[in-house]
């Protein structure tokens, strides 16, 4: 008999390689953990089937869980309803970085932790938003639509085409991902970096990014903290979001947010689909408040086929540079959040519980983190 199960819910997906799987967050190679979870005496339950809620098959297995562990890129969400379903549940894993598909506070109610793989995917979502940012600036999209089309129209690619040296970036959220970004913008020559962040960059870090500048580019302070939001999207050429999804970010880039930015703006969302609201930013772009808007993250996953921002478009403007919930997902970043997710179950299979103290979101019933909008 087991001493309890654990649920892993993941993506759909075969693996090709014949030696070593690669493509480990997928179903077929369970994150490599069940030899791992079955030697610790427990069951391992894998499925793809979570939604709808209450049929699927996560809510099945409810009762009798103590573990759940799934990726934020095709998350199992765990309400407050399917929480009050699993009494035995004492872990929630995200393999992968933020755990918003968990309904933290229902979680501390019961006394459930939450843990992710803290810093696992920050270099491929920094490299997603680098290229998010460049398929914008140089109106990549409509221009490779028309070369795979057969056309020759210069002037229609290029009246969009600009130049990322000399922009305004700015960043909302400037912890790993954010400053990452910053650190790997300094070499294309920008005009100015903003970020908004509750939590200052430590100085060092200002400083770092100041002096690779100064000796790239010859410029001096160009990284600035804003206190104000709605002042720091007005003057970016670009606004990149890169903070987590929490009751104080939710729906933050609504209409009226993005009524602020310029025209000629490009929004760059990697972080969570919900911190922007979906329809408001389709309207925007569509009738051209903003140049166009792009990330891989949506406020329902799977997205719906007539999700707004599947169809959304302002013709040569590229107004659209969506993809699918991959940027963290690298198979780089799929070996580190599986190696993470093994790591925070051996502390809890051997009950040591000694967790890197970054990946605990919330544990003993309180938020162990500044970043989801706690103990500011
Ligand atoms: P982090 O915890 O290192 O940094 C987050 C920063 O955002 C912190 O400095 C925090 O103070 C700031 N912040 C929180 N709320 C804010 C608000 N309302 N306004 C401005 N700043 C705010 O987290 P990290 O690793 O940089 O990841 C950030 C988020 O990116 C994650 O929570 C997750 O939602 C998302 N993410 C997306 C991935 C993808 O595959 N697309 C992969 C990894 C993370």
């Amino acid at each position: 008999m087991a001493k309890g199960k654990v649920l892993l819910v993941l993506y759909e997906g075969k693996d090709s390689a014949k030696e070593e799987p690669r493509l480990l967050g997928c179903i077929e190679n369970e994150l490599g953990i069940r030899k791992l979870v079955e030697d610790a005496g427990y069951e391992l339950v894998t499925t793809t089937n979570k939604d709808p809620e209450p049929t699927s098959q996560v809510d099945k297995e409810l009762a009798d869980t103590e573990i759940i562990i799934t990726t934020p890129f095709y998350p199992a969400y765990v309400t407050a309803s399917r929480i009050a379903k699993a009494p035995k549940l004492k872990m929630c894993i995200t393999a992968g970085v933020g755990s918003d598909h968990v309904d933290l506070d229902a979680a501390n109610k019961r006394n459930i932790s939450v843990l992710e793989v803290t810093g696992s995917n920050v270099q491929s979502v920094a490299e997603h938003v680098m290229m998010t940012i460049l398929v914008f600036i140089r109106n990549f999209i409509p221009s490779h639509q028309m070369a795979v089309g057969g056309g020759w129209d210069i002037a229609a690619c290029a009246k969009h085409e600009y130049d990322l040296e000399g922009k305004v970036v700015a960043t909302v959220g400037a912890g790993r991902i954010g400053y990452r970004v910053l650190e790997r913008l300094v070499a294309f020559n920008p005009k100015k970096l903003l970020y908004y962040d509750y939590q200052p960059l430590p100085q060092e870090a200002v400083d770092k990014l100041n002096q690779a500048s100064k000796l790239f580019n010859g410029t001096d302070n160009i990284v600035e903290r804003v206190e104000n939001l709605e002042d720091m999207v007005a003057e970016a050429d670009i606004v990149t979001i890169n903070c987590p999804l929490h009751a104080q970010s939710k729906g933050l880039f609504n209409k009226q947010l993005i009524s602020k930015m310029k025209p000629t703006a490009y929004l760059v969302n990697t972080a969570r689909g919900a911190i922007c609201v979906a329809e408001d930013v389709a309207e925007a772009v569509k009738n051209g408040t903003i140049a166009g808007y792009g990330g891989d993250v949506w406020n329902v996953q799977p997205a719906p086929d007539n999700h707004p921002w599947r169809s959304m478009d302002n013709s040569w403007h590229g107004g659209n540079a969506m993809t699918p919930h991959i940027s963290g997902t690298s198979l780089d970043a799929q070996k580190r959040y599986a190696d993470g997710v093994k790591q925070i179950l051996t502390a809890y299979f051997t009950g040591k519980h000694d967790y890197r103290p970054q990946d605990v979101i919330v544990i003993n019933g309180d938020y162990a983190t500044k970043s989801y909008g706690q103990r500011k």
